[in-house]
């Protein structure tokens, strides 16, 4: 959330629309009620329950620096061009500091997926703990002048595994948070180790209202167990804001692919998609010869393996319409139902009546449904007839919490992919696949993230998805490197683990050596190791440095569309449309120019040009024009920067 740091923006409220001052106000107090949430509970008790852990204070105020994130062609797919999927090597939080220049939550801007699958702590796994929290007395005075709430006589030294666990998700939910579009979706994968904090942690974040679901996952059976085999694990999955979901719920009623979920979340029944292209494919066999398409799917049904999920389905009778079934019931629920004559179209009689009076208080809606061929009448009218109802028209229903998919498929799949042992529990792409094709609408530009890569699950059913339907969706992965993996070093891993199950099932090179399917897609794989400091700053090409610009005053703008191209200066605009320009000449003497009278009135041109508000900021090494408050800011390279990262001291101490 942009902050109002400087009293001369507060004019240009002025100018906004109505429902964007109510969204700022709005985004203003939500901000305001989670900072008072995690600052002040302690001291004034005045919340409900809520997770404490060493650390609580502080994780908000902390600076997360962000770092230069580098494309690296070799290990880009194809090589020398990459493409439109991201593979990134470094550590998550830095990175989604990063990425808030591209993807800043909004209405209509940031991820609509974004999928967390964290290391469990379960004292064997992939979580090596970056000690932040083990601060010098001078560091954590420093943090005290920061924060008025540091926990007085907690000692910061040799936390538990749960607080170390907490300090590392924290940080990392809360950034997720920020990346979310308003109607994304976040899924986080757990286990019973750290289910109750995570659970905790997501209310107070994400907010109790933005609950979905709590999923799971039945991948295996302990038959050792002494006490119950417990062989499962847990998805939570959160709204950003459920009333936006909510909205582009009816939006989504509107159309026609989903009017008949009434624009909720359905997913297609298993095997009704084999059932039906059989179906289709016996209807031209045969030439739309009922019985004869009866026995050809009489014979197709008898065929499938035991378990198969075609063999649940209970639409396996066909007229001129298609497949269906006839249990549907005609009865008034509850009873004292309308009771009148439906003649039998055979004997000519009257229909027994159910019990309960007929389920259509107008006879006149019943006998439309007979003439559309839609009752089933039993042989004679001895029966209750049924209402039909048909697998064209009933294919989707509702997910339920509970996914049984044995977690062997997709070790089974990592192996085909990579060889034997080379990653520990993967997810299951498959069902990846259908939870993102859920929560999205099957939507086919979604844009979904993964901080916890691994070993690339969630790009391959990406890349499954859009094969499946030629979607132009994307992912990014971000991934550090396990420094525990026996069999990759930390510094391989994200290019040789994660980047190369995706470079294998673009290719359908498997390891397997066996065929598989080339699915479209293509990827760039990026760095994100090198932190921003002076010298890194002075050394930066324009391109590069215009990136950080933008990255480090994200804090006052809104990114998705404060970028410019094709501006000698202007770089880009604040949220509240001031101008950012650069002045860096390249070549010969880089970073050297200063900001001349000539240049100035340049900018100030492009900045008519593009419409933006004055002052314009105007990064650059020195200043010689003459000051004009009201046209410009001038904002010194490398000084401005640094302070803005709370550099500048330790710069400083260390010239
Ligand atoms: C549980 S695994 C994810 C597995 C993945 N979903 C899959 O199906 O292959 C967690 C991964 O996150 C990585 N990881 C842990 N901490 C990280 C961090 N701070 N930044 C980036 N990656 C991290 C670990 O190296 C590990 O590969």
């Amino acid at each position: 959330m942009a902050k109002i740091k400087n009293p001369t923006e507060l004019p240009i409220l002025g100018t906004l629309e109505k429902e964007e001052l109510i969204k700022l106000v709005e985004e203003l107090q939500e901000e305001k009620l989670l900072r008072e949430a995690f600052g002040h509970i302690s001291e004034t008790g005045s919340n409900d329950a809520a997770l404490m852990w060493r650390g609580r204070n502080r994780f908000l105020a902390e600076q997360v620096q962000p770092v230069v994130i580098s494309p690296v062609k070799e290990k880009s797919y194809p090589k020398r061009n990459g493409g439109e999927h991201r593979i990134i090597d470094g550590d998550n939080l830095a990175v989604m500091r990063s990425l808030l220049t591209e993807f800043r939550g909004g209405p209509k801007t940031g991820f609509d997926v974004i999928y967390m699958d964290p290391p469990y702590n379960t004292g064997t796994d992939t979580f090596a703990y970056n000690d932040n929290y083990n601060l010098s007395k001078a560091e954590l005075d420093q943090l005290k002048k920061k924060v008025r709430y540091v926990e007085k006589g907690v000692s910061l030294d040799d936390p538990s595994k749960h607080t170390k666990w907490i300090n590392h998700i924290a940080p990392r939910l809360w950034a997720a948070r920020k990346l979310m579009k308003h109607t994304g979706v976040i899924i986080v994968s757990i286990d019973e180790h750290e289910l109750p904090r995570l659970w905790m942690l997501m209310e107070e974040m994400f907010g109790e209202k933005n609950r979905l679901a709590t999923l799971i996952w039945e991948r295996s059976r302990k038959n050792d167990a002494s006490y119950f085999s417990e062989g499962h694990e847990y998805l939570l999955v959160w709204a950003r804001d459920e009333r936006a979901l909510n909205e582009k719920m009816k939006v989504m009623a509107t159309l026609k692919e989903w009017e008949r979920a009434k624009g909720k979340w359905r997913k297609r029944k298993d095997g009704a998609d084999e059932i039906l292209m059989a179906y289709a494919e016996a209807k031209l066999a045969h030439n739309s010869d009922v019985s004869k398409i009866q026995l050809a799917m009489n014979e197709w049904f008898k065929a499938l393996p035991q378990d198969h999920p075609a063999r649940k389905n209970r639409y396996k009778k066909i007229d001129e319409e298609g497949m269906f079934n006839d249990d549907g019931d005609l009865n008034w629920p509850g009873g004292g139902g309308p009771r009148y004559d439906v003649i039998h179209p055979v004997t000519k009689k009257p229909c027994k009546v159910p019990a309960s009076g007929w389920r259509f208080p107008d006879p006149a809606d019943m006998e439309a449904l007979i003439k559309a061929g839609k009752i089933a009448f039993k042989k004679t009218h001895a029966g209750v007839p049924r209402l039909k109802k048909y697998l064209h028209e009933s294919d989707l229903e509702v997910a339920t919490s509970v996914f049984k998919i044995v977690g062997q498929r997709a070790v089974d799949t990592v192996e085909k992919l990579l060889g034997k042992n080379v990653f520990d529990s993967p997810k299951d792409h498959e069902m990846l696949a259908e939870l993102f094709n859920l929560v999205t609408w099957r939507d086919k530009e979604a844009r979904i993230f993964d901080p916890y890569g691994g070993s690339g699950t969630t790009g391959h059913a990406v890349l499954a998805m859009n094969a499946e339907d030629g979607g132009n969706r994307r992912f990014i992965l971000v991934e550090s490197g396990d420094p525990r993996n026996k069999k990759i070093p930390k510094k391989d891993y994200t290019d040789r683990l994660t980047a190369e199950r995706i470079r294998r099932v673009i290719t359908g090179k498997w390891a397997d050596g066996k065929a598989h399917p080339k699915l479209p897609g293509s990827f760039t794989f990026y760095t994100a190791h090198k932190a921003i400091d002076k010298a890194m700053l002075m050394a930066s090409d324009r391109e590069n440095l215009a990136d950080i610009i933008l990255q480090i005053v994200e804090e006052d703008s809104n990114r998705q569309d404060c970028r410019f191209e094709g501006y000698e200066y202007l770089i880009g605009k604040t949220r509240l449309g001031y101008g950012i320009a650069l002045v860096w000449e390249q070549g010969r003497m880089r970073g050297h120019q200063p900001l001349t009278r000539d240049i100035r009135s340049k900018i100030m041109a492009e900045a008519e040009q593009a419409g933006v508000t004055k002052p314009v900021y105007i990064y650059a090494v020195a200043n010689t024009s003459p000051q004009n408050d009201k046209l410009y800011r001038f904002q010194q390279i490398p000084d401005s920067l640094l302070a803005r990262l709370n550099l500048l001291e330790e710069e400083e101490n260390n010239d």
